[in-house]
């Protein structure tokens, strides 16, 4: 994995970050919820944000998407300041980066059929005016790719759909809007772990076939060993550990990380019967 993360370093930057700070409230109710970070995205990286309830992986993300203000620091998209002082442009940067939230059901308008939360991806591509045809075939090759049916979902809500279902749905409009950049807040409660692994293997193969950056955002070191180029450790809004993830979770140096691999349950030591007798 370090090989690959070598080639990884001299790819563009996709998306970085110096001092970048959030303070909610001011005065002595003042909370630092990101404090002064540094980060370097690249093209086509799998990297992860790893940190417990609180750190501020999720004020981190909202700063990351435009969501929500920096009160310090800077953004950079594409090697460039990121510009995203007016409507248009936050649109234009919105075609850049997307997100897949904990909760699919705050991300989709309720009162809109699912043909039209993907008819509006196309449109976003640039695709409003494609003859009719094409358009289902894209929505088809979409929903296939996530195993959908997409003549299963034809006039359905999203209400109507499943929690396992509602997340591949929104991995589809992925697929369609194909952006630069993913950012994935983990779902911890609404999936089973069979689902999470397919999501999983989703979201590298759209970084495989799309060359796309995946921003993963996760309470779990060991999956973030597994699936990721990079990670990054988060603790009360700072980044304490960066590097590789064989770097960071086979030669840990902070003492948070190694607080963290100890806490991952080591399932196999129950059955280490060699000390017995
Ligand atoms: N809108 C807000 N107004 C005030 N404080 C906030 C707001 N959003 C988050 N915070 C605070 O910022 C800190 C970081 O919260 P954040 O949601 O970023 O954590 P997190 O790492 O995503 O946690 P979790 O793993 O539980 O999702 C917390 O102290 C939280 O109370
Ligand atoms: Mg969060």
């Amino acid at each position: 994995m370090s090989s690959e993360n070598k080639k990884l370093d001299t790819r563009p930057l996709c998306l970085s970050g110096k001092g970048v700070t959030k303070v909610f409230g001011t005065g002595n109710k003042a909370n630092v919820a990101v404090d002064h970070v540094d980060f370097e995205f690249h093209e086509g990286e799998f990297v992860s944000i790893v940190g417990e309830s609180g750190s501020g992986k999720t004020t981190l993300s909202k700063m990351l998407l435009g969501l929500l203000n920096v009160t310090e620091g800077q953004i950079d998209f594409q090697g460039k300041p990121r510009d995203i002082s007016s409507r248009s442009k936050k649109n234009e940067y919105w075609k850049g980066i997307q997100a897949i939230f904990q909760d699919p059901f705050s991300s989709f308008n309720v009162f809109h059929k699912i043909d039209a939360v993907l008819l509006d991806c196309i449109a976003m591509r640039g695709g409003r005016n494609l003859p009719k045809e094409e358009k289902i075939r894209l929505m088809t090759e979409a929903c296939s790719f996530v195993n959908l049916k997409y003549a299963e979902l034809t006039n359905k809500y999203p209400f109507e759909l499943s929690g396992g279902q509602m997340q591949r749905l929104m991995i589809a409009r992925i697929f369609l809007l194909k952006p630069k950049i993913l950012l994935a807040d983990e779902p911890t409660s609404m999936i089973d772990a069979c689902s999470r692994a397919t999501i999983l293997d989703m979201l590298l193969q759209l970084r495989d076939e799309v060359g796309m950056t995946v921003i993963f955002i996760t309470h779990d070191i060991g999956l973030a060993y597994y699936i990721s180029d990079s990670v990054y450790i988060m603790e009360h809004g700072k980044f304490v550990e960066r590097g590789t993830a064989d770097d960071v979770i086979l030669r840990p140096q902070a003492e948070y990380t190694k607080r963290l691999i100890n806490d991952v349950p080591k399932i196999y030591e129950a059955w280490d019967l060699s000390t017995v007798g």
